[in-house]
């Protein structure tokens, strides 16, 4: 095989090519591994030691200088590239704008809250939005004859066997795991438990079938309503920017004792409802196993979307669900 040859060739095609494809093509014809070169590699092993040592080396120099060839081919033709006119990719051209998702008021509204809570030492809990009836209601002092059991209406799921112990349900607040994390852990804790909840109501511009709930426990030895004020005057202090007026009203809810309604006003606007809360029922201590009555606490179900709608001022509960874009995108 005559390698001068070769090379003067391999050169001259280089010289004329102008982009990568070509190159590609040129690549595999004369560094490929069926190019003229390689199979001249392959066959050296049949010459005699001399002709061996005399061409292998040329080949070699040769070889080596078909690669910085293509290096230098490949540079160029990339730098090429942006400097061409009608090149496809035009560097001056405004970029197309990227279309980004955002998040939901109400996802919005939770993540302040809960990282309001987390600043004052919360920790933050999840339970299942499935429960049982124990649980929803008699763990609470709601037992199946008590009346206050219509204060929720429920969504009862049905059981696969007649046969199951406690009937399931879709939470109807998140208060339940009050007592699923009392029966596991001492005093004193602080925690929060973001959720969603689920009733059977009618729908109107301050009922949904479905909400979501933040549940508020705090239990130690000498935890007062005046600690559950404070906590409430810093959180709305964070999510309203503004001082905010907060006042109790006596209430009821089987689970705390005294229990109150939390209203809130903003300046020059109306009171409104945010929450239920109240003084753990020592009942509920006693429940948990928690012995010799050293333990008080407060505990509170504020509604995210009450929140969301004070502060965004939305007038209808429903927006939030079903997922009109023309509202969703304001946010
Ligand atoms: N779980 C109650 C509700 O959903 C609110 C509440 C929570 C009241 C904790 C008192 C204490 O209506």
């Amino acid at each position: 095989m005559d390698l001068e040859k070769l090379a003067q060739q391999a050169k001259t095609s280089i010289s004329l090519i102008e982009e990568s494809s070509g190159l590609e093509q040129w690549r595999i014809q004369y560094l490929g591994r069926k190019s003229a070169l390689s199979l001249f590699f392959n066959s050296l092993a049949q010459l005699s030691p001399e002709e061996k040592k005399h061409l292998g080396g040329k080949a070699n120099k040769i070889h080596k200088e078909l690669v910085l060839l293509y290096k230098n081919k490949k540079e160029e033709i990339e730098k090429n590239i942006f400097k061409k006119k009608d090149s496809f990719l035009d560097i001056t051209q405004p970029g197309e704008k990227q279309i980004l998702g955002h998040l939901h008021p109400l996802t919005l509204t939770a993540r302040e809250i809960i990282s309001s809570f987390e600043k004052m030492g919360f920790s933050i809990i999840e339970g299942p939005e499935i429960e049982t009836e124990y649980y929803n209601f008699d763990a609470l002092n709601i037992p199946e004859d008590h009346p206050a059991r219509e204060m929720w209406d429920t969504l009862w799921i049905k059981p696969k066997t007649i046969k199951e112990k406690s009937r399931l349900l879709l939470r109807t607040h998140t208060s339940p795991m009050q007592m699923r994390y009392m029966e596991k852990h001492q005093p004193p804790f602080r925690i929060i438990v973001p959720g969603k909840c689920f009733r059977y109501e009618a729908t109107d511009a301050s009922h949904e079938i479905q909400f979501f709930q933040i549940e508020g426990l705090m239990v130690g030895e000498n935890i007062t309503l005046a600690n559950f004020k404070a906590v409430i005057n810093e959180l709305m202090k964070n999510i309203f920017q503004q001082e905010v007026e907060v006042r109790f009203r006596p209430s009821y809810f089987p689970f705390v004792a005294p229990g109150v309604e939390v209203d809130i006003r903003l300046k020059n606007g109306d009171w409104l409802e945010i929450m239920g809360a109240g003084m753990v029922h020592p009942e509920l201590f006693k429940k948990a196993g928690y012995k010799n009555n050293q333990w008080q606490g407060f505990a509170f179900g504020l509604g995210i979307e009450r929140i969301a709608m004070i502060k965004y001022k939305i007038n209808d509960i429903r927006l939030f669900f079903n997922s009109d874009i023309r509202f969703l995108e304001q946010f």
